[in-house]
């Protein structure tokens, strides 16, 4: 199993970290969601802090991710039509720019409130701006929304790479799966 993508299928480094960053990025919205609801108390604090900590890991993650890119090659796209070859393409600029936004945005926002942060309590990190209300209320509005534009979005990716598979019967989503083999393009091709 090649780390780096060839022109088939993507390297193992790039699966891992898609696979990482969509679990943890799915899981901390739903943990974001869910601490919102609880009333207040220890226990709520400290989802913040994981929420918070999880959410800065999906940052890092995201630094050594477009690192890699830049240094990785991108398999050929599979056969299919202009359209949707630039709607995939435009899909996955929005994605790399949310998994950018949604992170900053938090942290921005807690910067502004003037709340401390830690990553899983081993060190601190700075804040990004002085305490400020105004800004605190927008970063907070930003990071929600931005987390609804993400669902809606992957609704699109995910939806697009079922009919990929369901329908076109193509390798875009088995060439993004670990130990999946691939089904050969033409009568005779190897996988
Ligand atoms: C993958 C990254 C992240 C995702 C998907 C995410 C998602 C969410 C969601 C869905 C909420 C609930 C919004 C609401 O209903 O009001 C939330 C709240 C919050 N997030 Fe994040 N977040 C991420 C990263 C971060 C980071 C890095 C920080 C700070 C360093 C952060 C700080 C907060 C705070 C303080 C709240 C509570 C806002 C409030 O009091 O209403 N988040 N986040
Ligand atoms: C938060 C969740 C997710 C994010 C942020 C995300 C983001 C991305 C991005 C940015 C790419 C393009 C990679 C590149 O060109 O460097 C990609 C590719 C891909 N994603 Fe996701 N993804 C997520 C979840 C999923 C899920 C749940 C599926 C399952 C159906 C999926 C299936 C794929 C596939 C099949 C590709 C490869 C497309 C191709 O080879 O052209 N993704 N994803």
């Amino acid at each position: 199993m090649s780390l780096k993508s060839t022109e088939n299928r993507w390297g193992s480094v790039a699966r891992m970290l898609h696979w990482l960053m969509a679990l943890a990025i799915i899981g901390n919205g739903i943990v974001g969601l869910v601490m919102d609801e609880m009333p207040r108390g220890m226990s709520k604090l400290n989802t913040f802090a994981i929420h918070k900590s999880i959410g800065l890991t999906v940052l890092a993650l995201l630094v050594l991710r477009a690192s890699w890119r830049l240094f990785d090659r991108k398999p050929d796209d599979e056969p299919m039509p202009r359209w949707q070859r630039l709607a995939a393409h435009a899909t996955h600029g929005v994605l790399y720019l949310l998994m950018l936004a949604i992170p900053l945005s938090g942290w921005i926002y807690n910067s502004a409130h003037g709340y401390a942060l830690q990553w899983f309590k081993l060190f601190n990190l700075p804040a990004l701006s002085e305490k400020n209300d105004a800004l605190s209320d927008f970063a907070g509005d930003t990071h929600e929304i931005l987390f609804w534009v993400l669902a809606v979005v992957l609704v699109a990716h995910v939806g697009g790479a079922l009919v990929h598979h369901l329908f076109e019967r193509d390798n875009t989503l088995l060439r993004m799966l670990p130990f999946a083999r691939l089904r050969p393009k033409n009568k005779g091709d190897q996988p």
